[in-house]
């Protein structure tokens, strides 16, 4: 019998993206503040984790933050700082429960200081839990990402050193110098809210990602809207620019 949760299709992706958004014209829509949009969002977070991680999905990447919502004023982004503090403290026994690895994309330096203090606590905490993992983009950017990784191969002595050096420069060592590695490349990216395009997420790992748009608002989003977007990957036929054999 398939069930929402353990359902019988044949493709689960191995990691999801998921750019929420929406917060903010679900608070207009109900006469409140835009923080309340983004507490409201928090618990979708929440719900959504808790799903995707019965589901045996194995990488959920969360857009938290971008390299552009500095933009916002200094109270919006002051909560969702807060919010993501709160949530990482108050969330570790849900995760030691459920064996659930909180990892960071993004850059941690531009983060005030708890702020990346607490992550990096969570982080290492939970790096031993062999479940779903959850990487939260804070203070991401995918330009941004690149031009780091970049920095980082310049930084080695092998490029300093070695004559001929930029003829090594391929994907691959791009790749393994972006922020995590060892993390294979979105199967599937969602956006919420009715916008059709990317902000900046995962330029270079979603070169060839699933895309899957809702209108609904993030905070509205519940595990069936989650699970009828695994349906629709599921149906999709990926050729990787290769003919049907
Ligand atoms: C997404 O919701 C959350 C963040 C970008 C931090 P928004 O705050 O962008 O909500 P809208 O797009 O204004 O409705
Ligand atoms: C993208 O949403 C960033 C996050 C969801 C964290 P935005 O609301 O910032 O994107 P734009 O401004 O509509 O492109
Ligand atoms: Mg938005």
């Amino acid at each position: 019998m398939p069930s929402l949760l353990k359902p019988d299709y044949p493709r689960i992706p191995a990691h999801v993206g998921i750019i929420m958004d929406g917060n903010g014209r679900w608070a207009r829509r109900k006469n409140q503040t835009r923080t309340q949009g983004h507490l409201e969002g928090l618990n979708t977070a929440k719900r959504i984790v808790k799903t995707a991680s019965d589901m045996g999905i194995s990488f959920l990447t969360l857009y938290v933050f971008s390299t552009e919502n500095w933009k916002r004023t200094a109270e919006e982004v002051g909560f969702i700082m807060g919010l993501v503090k709160r949530y990482l403290a108050a969330e570790m026994d849900f995760y030691r429960k459920n064996r659930i690895r909180i990892r960071h994309t993004g850059a941690a330096e531009g983060l005030p200081p708890e702020i990346a203090r607490e992550i990096q606590a969570a982080c290492e905490e939970t790096k031993v839990f062999e479940g779903l993992q959850v990487i939260l983009a804070l203070n991401y950017g995918g330009r941004d990402e690149i031009v780091r990784a970049v920095r980082r191969i310049l930084g080695t002595p092998e490029a300093t050193e070695t004559a001929g050096f930029s003829s090594r420069i391929s994907e691959e060592l791009i790749r393994q110098n972006l922020d995590n590695p060892d993390v294979p490349d979105p199967d599937l990216i969602i956006r919420t809210g009715g916008e059709y395009r990317i902000s900046n997420f995962l330029l270079w790992e979603g070169a060839y990602a699933e895309y899957y748009f809702s209108d609904r608002l993030w905070p509205d989003w519940t595990e069936e809207d989650f699970a009828a977007a695994i349906r629709n990957f599921a149906e999709r036929d990926r050729r990787f620019g290769d003919v049907k054999k």
